[in-house]
């Protein structure tokens, strides 16, 4: 398939820090717990990270409610779960793309009932003319309207995740 450059890497690190110095001043004096969604976060969680001044730990679910398609299919599966005790802790959920929001209203739910202290949301990409259930993205790297992107940790059935930039594929 055919892509095209939507966001180039220079623009995604300027934004990545502008979040990290953002994130690092609201959790000031604080240890969050940032729970990456696997396994399209990575990319994005490890630059982050590694651009906050504040210490944090990091732990991983693994959330799946797409196929090998490109729309998402309803159900939520949890199929690895946090190894970190996360009651009474401020979290940051790290996801790639919000987009019908199906997949994070889930992880929100299921995080809150196990008691932590706050709960913000962190997305590279957000697409909020697709959301089917309302979810705010507190933090958020890039509004993309539409159009199925790559790269940066995002795929197309597991491919063009290494890719440094943020691509829109053309049919
Ligand atoms: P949601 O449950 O519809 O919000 O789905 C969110 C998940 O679908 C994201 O975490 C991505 O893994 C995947 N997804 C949604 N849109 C795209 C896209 O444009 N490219 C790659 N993956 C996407
Ligand atoms: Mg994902």
């Amino acid at each position: 398939m055919k892509r095209e450059v939507l966001i180039p890497a220079t623009a995604i690190q300027e934004r990545v820090k502008e979040i990290a110095d953002q994130i690092s001043k609201d959790y000031e004096g604080t240890e969050p717990v940032l729970v990456g969604i696997l396994k399209g976060s990575i990319i994005f969680m490890a630059d982050l990270v590694r651009a906050m001044r504040i210490p944090v730990q990091i732990d991983f679910m693994r959330a799946t409610s797409y196929g090998a398609e490109t729309r998402s299919s309803g159900t939520v599966r949890i199929t690895k779960d946090l190894e970190l005790p996360i009651e009474g802790r401020p979290v940051i959920v790290i996801e790639d793309i919000v987009d019908s929001g199906l997949t994070l209203a889930y992880v929100k739910e299921l995080l809150i009932k196990r008691g932590v202290a706050s709960l913000k949301i962190c997305a590279l990409i957000d697409k909020p003319e697709r959301r089917v259930r309302d979810v705010p993205v507190d933090y958020c790297g890039f509004n993309v309207p539409e159009g199925f992107l790559v790269g940066y940790g995002l795929d197309c059935n597991e491919e063009y995740r290494n890719l440094p930039e943020i691509c829109v594929l053309k049919e």
